[in-house]
């Protein structure tokens, strides 16, 4: 089995994580990643409290004692979630997109273990500050919301200003070839997203889990433009979906987005409602392009690491590590 820092770190057997997805992720989810071995992590983004509350307890249910996350969104962190999840002891606390700060020291208090996202590398310093166990490096690569930095370039950086804290990988990683090449790079582990959307248990909507799955590489683009249909912008980061007859229309164009915005909201909230996967966010990463199929996603977790794990005994067999 591969084992690394990240898993006694966390208590699990694969360093396999589940990335938090807004509310795309499913008790079913979490607790299919979670209950083989890896950590399944659910998002905020899209949820209110009650909602987090809902799906944390769904998720122990399924889970008995093993560990799972929730993902905070330091930009849009909803402190009525944020409570709530002190509140029902959720043993893993994902933020990103900001320093988190005095929220994870109260995570820590409450026997929480840390996990911070960076995009940049002058962001690690303020993570280690606000006592992070594990830091993520995300790459330009990965589905969702995502800054600008390619992962090879990223990683490399991150794991040599984190000292001797635990860096997972994420941006594109789908398979144990990318799992394996993340270790290469000095990284614990992977934090992985778009390949779970890509499962029976996600809560993406068929059509753009069809679209994953059809996906050739170049298919993704990194707009600002739902961003500015939606009014919210991220700070350093873009969404990366898969190109459509929206960002056909609206990425690069986002001044003129602005100025029909309500027109434009309508006809996507509808596309939305019929699940047309002309209009919607097809939130994907670069590496959707490599997804054929959807599957269970604890086959997933099982087989990334077993693939990673042959990879390296054959590179390390044949002198390549
Ligand atoms: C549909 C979707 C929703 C996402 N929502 C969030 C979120 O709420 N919070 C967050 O920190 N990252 C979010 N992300 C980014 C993931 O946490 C992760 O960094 C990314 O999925 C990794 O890249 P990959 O998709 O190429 O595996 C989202 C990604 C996707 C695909």
């Amino acid at each position: 089995v591969l084992r690394t820092r990240v898993c006694d770190v966390l208590g699990i057997t694969h360093p396999i994580l589940q990335a938090g997805m807004a509310s795309y992720t499913s008790p079913a989810l979490v607790a299919a990643v979670s209950n083989v071995g890896g950590l399944g992590v659910h998002g905020t983004v899209g949820r209110d409290a009650a909602a987090v509350r809902t799906v944390v307890r769904a998720t122990r249910e399924l889970t008995g004692g093993r560990p799972f996350g929730v993902n905070h969104v330091v930009q849009w962190l909803d402190r009525d979630a944020f409570e709530v999840c002190l509140d029902e002891r959720v043993p893993v606390f994902s933020f990103s997109f900001g320093a988190p700060e005095d929220f994870a020291r109260r995570a820590r208090d409450a026997g929480a273990r840390i996990i911070c996202q960076v995009t940049r590398v002058d962001q690690v310093e303020a993570c280690l500050a606000s006592g992070a166990d594990i830091l993520i490096a995300q790459g330009t690569e990965a589905g969702g919301h995502s800054g600008f930095v390619p992962l090879a370039t990223l990683l490399p950086a991150v794991v040599a200003a984190s000292g001797d804290v635990p860096v997972l990988a994420a941006g594109g990683l789908v398979d144990g070839a990318g799992l394996a090449d993340a270790l290469a790079r000095g990284a614990a582990g992977a934090w992985i997203g778009t390949r779970f959307l890509a499962t029976p248990e996600a809560w993406a909507s068929p059509s753009w889990k069809q679209a994953i799955v059809a996906a050739q590489p170049g298919d993704t683009v990194h707009t600002l433009a739902f961003d500015v249909l939606w009014g919210r912008l991220w700070r350093g980061a873009k969404l990366r979906v898969i190109r459509n007859a929206f960002t056909e229309a609206w990425d690069g164009r986002e001044s003129a987005l602005h100025e029909r915005v309500d027109e434009v909201e309508q006809l996507v909230w509808q596309a939305e409602r019929a699940d047309d996967p002309r209009l919607i966010a097809l939130m994907a990463g670069a590496g959707a392009g490599a997804i054929r199929e959807t599957r269970p996603a604890a086959d997933l977790v099982v087989e990334i690491a077993a693939d990673a794990e042959r990879i390296l005994a054959h590179a390390a067999a044949h002198g390549a590590a």
